[in-house]
């Protein structure tokens, strides 16, 4: 029997937004139906985690709700953002403590028959946080303690939009530098799949490069054509990860019936306005 595991991400919870707590309610009437063995939030559980603790705290009891075996990993939205972006909410020691003390733990190494998962919090590879370096060791050693299992790897961010190459500083993907040494270290012990959310867009081109990246798309709202341009597809669901105890991997979008295609661009007051793309 493989290893199921629902690959959640983008929930952005907050008791501020019904929509996107309707969204997550169907969501989790199918999970519980579906039974996966695993969830794994990859990042945006809450809507303003990065402001405040009232979005945490709702998001991780609509979690333990759930009833089911879960993990997350924080994203932007709920540590703050990549300093780099010289954006008003970085990722800081003050956050991720709010974050580890209503959630838990920021990174996860989880092993189940023939992989091992490990699920890193990208958005403080930009800082100079002590943690930071810690993660690294913690993935290093991850990796190299694997003993032939495969890996499967969880970040909030996509490792790159396109291709390693790209040199900008960028909201939608882990930043140039810390990607390189991710990258470092995954050359020695290559990651079966990197499954990440962020940009709210499904997307699972095969193998670039020699990753296998799956984009999740948002449990929460896609963002329209007008202000987001299209790289992947945008439903709302979520994606199932079949691992077979021999190293095999499957994947797949699921878009439960009664979620809502929300489309940010349409609900103003929830983010700062988005400007259109054509502008
Ligand atoms: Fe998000
Ligand atoms: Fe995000």
């Amino acid at each position: 029997m493989a290893f199921r595991i629902a690959q959640i991400s983008d929930t952005h919870l907050s008791p501020q937004h019904p929509e996107f707590t309707a969204n997550f309610d169907v969501l989790a009437v199918h999970l519980r139906a579906s039974a996966p063995d695993l969830v794994v939030n990859t990042g945006d559980l809450s809507a303003h985690g990065e402001l405040a603790r009232d979005d945490l705290v709702f998001a991780r009891e609509k979690h333990e709700a759930l009833g089911l075996a879960w993990v997350a990993i924080p994203g932007n939205h709920d540590v703050g953002n990549d300093p780099q972006l010289n954006g008003p909410t970085p990722a800081d020691a003050e956050r991720l403590s709010r974050w580890l003390g209503i959630i838990g733990r920021d990174h996860f190494r989880r092993d189940v028959p023939g992989w091992r998962l490990i699920g890193l919090n990208t958005l403080i590879t930009g800082t100079d946080l002590p943690q930071n370096e810690d993660q690294f060791q913690f993935l290093q050693e991850s990796l190299e303690t694997a003993a032939g299992r495969a890996i499967g790897l969880f970040i909030h961010k996509p490792l790159c939009e396109e291709t390693v190459a790209e040199a900008d500083t960028t909201y939608w993907a882990v930043q140039p530098e810390p990607r390189r040494r991710i990258l470092n270290l995954l050359a020695r012990h290559p990651a079966a799949f990197i499954a990440s959310g962020h940009v709210h867009q499904w997307r699972d081109r095969g193998t670039v490069e020699g990753l296998r990246q799956v984009w999740a798309p948002a449990a929460a709202f896609m963002v329209g054509d007008t202000w987001q341009h299209p790289v992947g597809e945008k439903p709302v669901g979520y994606v199932e990860h079949l691992l077979h105890e021999d190293g095999r991997h499957e994947c797949r979008l699921v878009r439960p019936e009664g979620m809502v295609r929300n489309d940010l661009g349409l609900m103003p007051g929830i983010y700062p306005a988005m400007r259109s793309i054509a502008a």
